[in-house]
């Protein structure tokens, strides 16, 4: 399996994929808008294949902190998705793991992610409200746990404070709500 950089030609492929793996489109649109964000700039689209077929994709967009942290760099992780048949083989994990190395090279702080604690605790990820590291809206109570925050390049959570602000494409309000 190897893992690229996307380019504006897999955008067909990506989409496709995103499709499939959500059953449904919103997730698909969700990543052609974020491409085209320049509030989302720059961003990071992995795409993990297999003898040339697409097995799965991952989206890093920009995002910044409200307050004195306001220069940190931050990422969010946003949409994931792997092919229904290639799920459970480690395709998402590896395209994570691969996203946060090239992360940490281009010398981003924080990484943010709205998941299942379960699925992303093993990737370093850590709730991120209790760091008083908010999302750029609130999460229903019974989802705060979903809200996580992993810090790069040797930051320590806890002293960082703000809310986040993600590019105009991930700041609909309707997208934090589930
Ligand atoms: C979530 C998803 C990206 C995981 O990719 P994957 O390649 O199947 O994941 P991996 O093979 O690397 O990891 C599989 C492990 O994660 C667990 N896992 C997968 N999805 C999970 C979820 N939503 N919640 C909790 N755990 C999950 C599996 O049970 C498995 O655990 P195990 O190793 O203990 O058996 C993939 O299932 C997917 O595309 N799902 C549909 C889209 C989606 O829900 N995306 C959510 C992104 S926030």
């Amino acid at each position: 399996m190897q893992i690229r950089e996307t380019s504006a030609d897999d955008l067909p492929a990506v989409m496709r994929l995103q499709e499939a793996a959500f059953g449904q489109a919103e997730e698909a649109e969700l990543t052609r808008a974020i491409l085209a964000d320049p509030t989302a700039a720059p961003t990071l689209s992995l795409l993990a294949q297999d003898d040339g077929k697409v097995l799965g994709h991952v989206l890093f967009s920009r995002v910044r902190l409200t307050g004195p942290a306001s220069d940190c760099a931050a990422a969010i992780l946003a949409p994931l998705a792997v092919l229904p048949e290639a799920q459970g083989r480690g395709v998402g994990g590896r395209l994570i793991e691969a996203g946060l190395a090239r992360l940490r090279e281009r010398g981003v702080a924080l990484v943010f992610v709205l998941g299942d604690p379960a699925f992303y605790n093993r990737f370093g990820f850590q709730a991120a409200g209790r760091q008083g590291l908010a999302a750029p809206y609130p999460i229903p109570e019974e989802h705060a746990e979903a809200w996580r925050v992993q810090a790069l390049n040797g930051v320590v959570l806890g002293r960082l404070r703000g809310s986040v602000i993600c590019g105009d494409s991930l700041m609909r309000p309707e997208l934090w709500r589930e």
